[in-house]
Formats: C-alpha cells, sequence, structure tokens
C-alpha cells in the first residue's frame, strides 16, 4: 500500500532527514533559485547548514514553471532518497489573474462564482508550479482596524462557512490527486486570529469556549469537511496560549475531536514566537510545545531543526511524533502525485498560453462586477453616456486596484477607472481626468487641476481610497477614515454644486464621516482586481446593476468598533419599551447602529417585499416550518436580490444573538416581475453551544425576520415544541 511504501521511506531516513522534512524555507534559501520568490515575514539566516536545506521538505512562495522545474530538478540532484520539495505559496485572490480581494468576493454572496475565482486561481498556480496555497483564510472579522480584514469574508459564521467550502472545492477539485490543474488548500489561521483585541494585529485573543465554537470556528471546520488538506496555525493566544503550542486547540480539538490527519503548518516564525509570547524559554522549548501540539511544519524559524533530534534523545520527545509528521508530509507529497512526477503541472509553455487568459480575465470582471456594493444613490447612478464627466482622485488613473496578497499579479496589467470608462464611453471629449491629491499628499496644482477639470463637467466620479500597503498582514489603522487630503478634496469640490459620485478602493469598512453626507452616490469597489476599471466603468454606467450586499458592518465612526449584526441584546437595550433616558447600554454622542449594516446593498432596481407567511406557527424535530415571501422588481431595469433570512431565539440557556443569519437566496428578477421565495427553516439551524458546551436547541420562542439586510424588521414569532 501506499503507507506502507512511505513508512518504508520513512525507516530510510536518518532522524535529520526527518527532522529537515519539517522545516520550510523561503526561496533565498535555495541555491542558484531564480529570484526571491515571496518573502512574508522577517528574514533571518536562522543558522542552518546547506545539508538542512538540501534535505528540507517544503518551500514557501515560490512560483513560475521554469524556476520550479530548476530548483527541483537541483534539489533531487542532492537529496539522497529523493524526497521531492512541495512549493507553497499565498495563492489568495487569483495568481495572474487577481479577482477582488475575499472582503469584497464576500459581498458578491455569490458561492459558484466564488468557487470558480478559487478554480482558476489553482489552475494558474498550478501550472506555475505551486502545489499549496495557503488559503483560504476564513478567519471571523468583527474590527475593521485589523488590516486582515480584507482576506475575510466577513462577520458571519453561516456566510463565511459557505465561502470556506467554495473556495476549498475550487482549489481542490473533487480528487486531488488526479487532477493537476488544483492546488492542495491549507485553511487559515487556527484559530480565532480575527479577534485580535483592538483590531491590532498579532494581539491577544481570549474568547470563552462557547464563543470559539459558536462564531469563530464554524468556518475552519466547514474548510475540513469539504476536504482541505492542511490547516495552518494562527500568530495569537487562545485562552491564554498561543495557537502554535496549544494542545487543547491542535492535538484535543482539531486532531481528536475533528479527526484532522493531514498536516498543520505553523505560519511564519510562530514556532519561536513562542518565546516572545512568553510560553517557552527558549528555542528548545519552543520546538517541544510545538511538536507536541501537532504542528507538522515549521515556517521560517529553525527550532525544531535546532532541537528536537536532543529532546528526541533526551527522551523528552516520543520520536514517534517525528515519524507521525512526516508521513503526514509525505503522504500529502503522494497525494499530490510528487513521487511519481515531482513537476507536476509546472509547464512553461502551457503557463504561457493558460495565464491571464482571456476567459480567466472574463470570469475576474463577472466577480467583480457581482463584489461591488452600492451604499448611497440619490439619482445620480447610473449616469448617461451623453453626460460630461470628470473623473478625479487619486485613484483616478491608479493601477494600485489588486490589494494585498496578489504578488504574482500584474499591477500594470490592471484595468484603471480611467480606462474602462474611456474605453465604454468611446467619446473622450466626455471624460475629463485629474488626480486632485495622491493617496495621503497634496500640491496646490493638483487641486486647481481637478476644480478646472470638474468645472468643466456635468458629473464628477471622485476616485478614493486606501493604497494596498494600508491594508493587509501588519496594516493596521486606529483611524479608519479615508485620508485627511481625499476629504478635503472632497469638500472642495462639493462647493461646486454638482452631482459627485465617489467610487471607493480599498480593503476594510471605512469610517465615512465627511464622505457619506457629501457624496450623492457612493459605490464601494473595494479592490477589484485586474479588471478594476472595466467592472467599475460597467456599474457606473448602467451596463451591469449593483447586487452586492456588505458582509461586514461599516461603523457609524472608529468608536463603535467592534459593531455586528449578531451581537447579544444586553440587560439594557436600547429602545426598550420600559428604558429610561440614563440607565441605557448606549453611547451619548453616536448610535449603536452601524452607518451600514451587515448584508446592505443598494440596487438600480428597487425591490418590494410582500405575502410574508409561516406554514405554521410551531415547529418540532420532525416538522420542519416554510417561511414563504413575494419579492417585486418595482424598478425598471432588470436587477438581483439577495433575500436575506435571520432567526432569534427569544429565551436560550444563554444569550442569544438578536438576529442569525440562518438562510438567503438570490434571485434576478426583470422589471415588474416578482416570485414567491420558500425557505425551509430545520430545528438543526436552531441549535447552540450550551454552556457546557453541547450543541442542540432549546424548545421555547423565536423570530424568524426576512428581509434585504440584517437591519429588517418584518418578524414571523414561531414557537419549537419538543
Ligand atoms: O500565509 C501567510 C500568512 O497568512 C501570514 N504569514 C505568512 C504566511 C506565508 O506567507
Amino acid at each position: 500500500s501506499v503507507d506502507h511504501k512511505l513508512n518504508d521511506l520513512i525507516r530510510q531516513m536518518t532522524l535529520d532527514e526527518k527532522i529537515a522534512q519539517l522545516i520550510q524555507l523561503a526561496v533565498p534559501f535555495y541555491e542558484g533559485a531564480g529570484g526571491e520568490g515571496q518573502i512574508t515575514g522577517p528574514m533571518d539566516s536562522l543558522g542552518i547548514t546547506q545539508d538542512t536545506v538540501r534535505n528540507s521538505g517544503s518551500v514557501l512562495g515560490m512560483a513560475g514553471a521554469q524556476d520550479v522545474i530548476d530548483m527541483q530538478r537541483t534539489h533531487l540532484s542532492h537529496n539522497r532518497l529523493g524526497i521531492p520539495l512541495l512549493m507553497m505559496a499565498d495563492i489568495v485572490h487569483g495568481f495572474k489573474t487577481i479577482f477582488p480581494v475575499p472582503l469584497a468576493i464576500g459581498c458578491s454572496w455569490d458561492m459558484e462564482l466564488a468557487e470558480k475565482s478559487a478554480e482558476i486561481a489553482a489552475r494558474e498556480a498550478a501550472v506555475s508550479g505551486v502545489h499549496v496555497t495557503y488559503a483560504p483564510m476564513v478567519d471571523l472579522v468583527r474590527d475593521p482596524r485589523w488590516g486582515r480584514v480584507v482576506e475575510s469574508t466577513g462577520e458571519d459564521p453561516y456566510l463565511n462557512a459557505k465561502f470556506a467550502k467554495a473556495f476549498v472545492r475550487g482549489f481542490q477539485g473533487q480528487d486531488l490527486s488526479g487532477d493537476y490543474d488544483r492546488v492542495a488548500a491549507c485553511v487559515k489561521h487556527f484559530a480565532a486570529y480575527g479577534a485580535a483585541e483592538a483590531g491590532r494585529d498579532y494581539n491577544t485573543v481570549d474568547l470563552s469556549d462557547r464563543q470559539l465554537r459558536e462564531f469563530y470556528l464554524p468556518a475552519y471546520k466547514a474548510a475540513l469537511d469539504e476536504g482541505c488538506e492542511m490547516v495552518m496555525t494562527s500568530f495569537n493566544t487562545v485562552d491564554g496560549i498561543p495557537a502554535t503550542g496549544n494542545q487543547k486547540l491542535m492535538r484535543k480539538l482539531l486532531r481528536e475531536e475533528w479527526g484532522f490527519d493531514g498536516v498543520l503548518i505553523s505560519d511564519w516564525g510562530a514556532v519561536k514566537e513562542l518565546i516572545a509570547h512568553g510560553i517557552a524559554a527558549d528555542e528548545s522549548e519552543a520546538a517541544y510545545k510545538a511538536i507536541r501540539a501537532g504542528v507538522d511544519i515549521e515556517m521560517m524559524t529553525a527550532c525544531y531543526v535546532h532541537h528536537l533530534a536532543e529532546l528526541v534523545e533526551r527522551k523528552e520527545v516520543d520520536g514517534s511524533l517525528i515519524d507521525e509528521a512526516v508521513l503526514r508530509i509525505l503522504q500529502l507529497k503522494q497525494k499530490l502525485g510528487l513521487f511519481d512526477n515531482p513537476y507536476r503541472a509546472a509547464d512553461p509553455e502551457r503557463e504561457r498560453e493558460i495565464v491571464f487568459s482571456d476567459a480567466h480575465r472574463e470570469a475576474a470582471r463577472e466577480l467583480a462586477v457581482k463584489s461591488c456594493v452600492l451604499l448611497k444613490n440619490e439619482g445620480v447612478l447610473p449616469f448617461s453616456r451623453d453626460r460630461k464627466i470628470a473623473l478625479i482622485g487619486p485613484f483616478a488613473s491608479n493601477h494600485d486596484v489588486l490589494g494585498p496578497w496578489s504578488w504574482t499579479g500584474s499591477k500594470d496589467a490592471a484595468i484603471t477607472l480611467a480606462e474602462g470608462l474611456s474605453s465604454k464611453l468611446g467619446d473622450q471629449a466626455k471624460l475629463v481626468i485629474a488626480e486632485g491629491c495622491g493617496i495621503e499628499t497634496a500640491t496646490e496644482a493638483q487641486l486647481q487641476e481637478a476644480l478646472a477639470a470638474a468645472s468643466e463637467a456635468e458629473t464628477i466620479v471622485l476616485a478614493l481610497g486606501e493604497h494596498t500597503d494600508m491594508n493587509g498582514e501588519a496594516a493596521c489603522r486606529a483611524d479608519i477614515r479615508l485620508p485627511q487630503v481625499q476629504l478635503e478634496l472632497l469638500r472642495e469640490l462639493r462647493a461646486l454644486n454638482k452631482p459627485i459620485v465617489v467610487v471607493l478602493f480599498n480593503g476594510r469598512p471605512l469610517d465615512l464621516h465627511g464622505v457619506f453626507e457629501k457624496a450623492d452616490a457612493i459605490l464601494e469597489a473595494w479592490y477589484p482586481g485586474s479588471e478594476a476599471g472595466n467592472a467599475v466603468a460597467e456599474l457606473l454606467l448602467g451596463d451591469a446593476n449593483p447586487s452586492g450586499r456588505l458582509t461586514m458592518s461599516f461603523p457609524y465612526s472608529v468608536g463603535q468598533v467592534p459593531v455586528y449584526y449578531n451581537a447579544f441584546n444586553t440587560g439594557r437595550p436600547q429602545g426598550a419599551p420600559d428604558a429610561q433616558v440614563r440607565y441605557v447600554s448606549q453611547y451619548l454622542d453616536i448610535p449603536n447602529e452601524p452607518l451600514l449594516p451587515f448584508g446592505f446593498g443598494l440596487s438600480y432596481s428597487e425591490f418590494e417585499y410582500s405575502e410574508v407567511s409561516l406554514s405554521s406557527p410551531v415547529m418540532t424535530k420532525e416538522a420542519p416550518i416554510k417561511l414563504t415571501v413575494k419579492v417585486r422588481n418595482k424598478g425598471i431595469v432588470a436587477g438581483v436580490e439577495t433575500v436575506q433570512l435571520y432567526v432569534r431565539d427569544m429565551s436560550g440557556e444563554v444569550v442569544r444573538p438578536v438576529k442569525e443569519l440562518k438562510a438567503f437566496r438570490q434571485v434576478a428578477l426583470q422589471p415588474g416581475e416578482s416570485t414567491e421565495i420558500e425557505f425551509i427553516l430545520r430545528e438543526e439551524q436552531l441549535r447552540y453551544y450550551h454552556s457546557d458546551l453541547s450543541h442542540e436547541s432549546d424548545a421555547g420562542e423565536f423570530i424568524a425576520f426576512v428581509g434585504p439586510n440584517s437591519s429588517t424588521n418584518t418578524r414571523l414569532p414561531f414557537r419549537l415544541e419538543k
């Protein structure tokens, strides 16, 4: 059998050769490697020998068919047992064809397109020599100060779990071993990295077990249920113990309870960081804790290489732990076909043919169109092609539209908004373009040029945003407004009294004060990827109708964060019939509600909800209930509505969220068309984690809500009887 052969191989390996399989190194460690690959953490020489490099198990951040083939060939030429390298890289939202950032993909609520984006990313990455992608990132996020919210699909466990599955299906396909156009997925960052205190990267996470299971774990579990091959540890603590050395989390929960038997990799440097965290006195103890927790691969530090052998000799670590880790790594290499063909799909000729192909770019455009969210529209959008447009702002002609984790993409090849609009408008006389200001700096000359451009135009399109480096890893912001110079530019233009459409290119929900009240329309484009300008231009001109819906709340101001829709009621909720003026859970200076809630997004159509009903006021385990609602497009253009179903459990053993998304349906409706939508609600959907961590429902009163976003107040009470 396969494992038999692999065990034979392991028997032939020396202890040092085994331990070397457990280290993962960035490209610069390899002699003669083409380029430095992708560097995504602090570089250090690690004090390792060439011998370790030559026996290492996997490479970080390597791509490019010919370079991968050369590196693998060199490696095999001096690897005693001929064990091929695994090539891993962050292929997060596309390889050369860059799709919208994951937070934007989330806003599409479109699992099919999300899956397709991952499938295309896998195909391009695989032909360029990548075997494993460190994706999907499924951390639930509630704090827009955290730079990495851009990598997540948002604040909802149900939706995140659905996306996690879609991405894993897209990356891995049905049968990874037989399909060289796919790559193995590595779900990250286990666990609860998104709950970093105060939105500061790498910061402490401290959650109750219940909170962890109820909100944070479902998406990782969903990825694993879909067959995800690998898991990456997170940098943060979980109940006082950093994830990378956390036996309860990794051995007990991930391996024993969930039965995960794939490869567990640390994040970059996270094993050695156990020292800085303060749970290991030195590298040796860090290695001891990580291997015992079940971490198979140590990424970019060398605690295992330096200390595991002596720990085994001193009998502090059982040699079987190392054999198990090596076996899992070899099993993955086997599954990917590397023992039969160490170059796998890497093929320079085919790479030139399929990477960044028209078909792939078309898929990126389609998803970009669906990911944009119309936040405001006072009758100015879409605008007609006859209008004279001034396109102004630091993102007017900016190629920085790919977002973080697009290292293999080409910014230069990305379509800017200016390019997209001018190719759609045809008549160049209708479009004047001026930068107005930089992203964080401005000159008087820029401003004057913008004012002159605007004075000639009938409508101003103002493209504002954050540059990519203001988002992503180690890119947190305490002030989540647009940079002052951009707010100032908007103020100056407003004084001209012309309609202003703001298009936002950014990676997090922003504090939109200074923008929301001044703009006539706002389109949140996020970082739309390679086809940015084409997608946004289509929406502005009405060739496509916006259908994106927010999956992360936009705070009223930063003082509210974290603010999310599935919160608890508190004992003194605002707006309760018996609430007094003072002793209420509220702010004195701002509302409790976010500026824009989860699920929100406008359309050029208008949708009307009516005839809402439940099949029965009583649900039992055996008898689900059916919720029916009629949705009509009252508008004059075809559009897509995302009909959302929420539930509130009125009285649980522990407090329950004021609303929880349970289902949704996207419907395309022609003007005047209506449709009846049915949701079946079952007892399983009402289960939650009790104080003893049992997962069950309670008999009692519930309310179902249906509507266009999480602030819907269309309520249908029912009872669960048991
Ligand atoms: O995959 C990433 C991770 O998300 C953050 N640290 C570095 C890893 C490898 O690049």
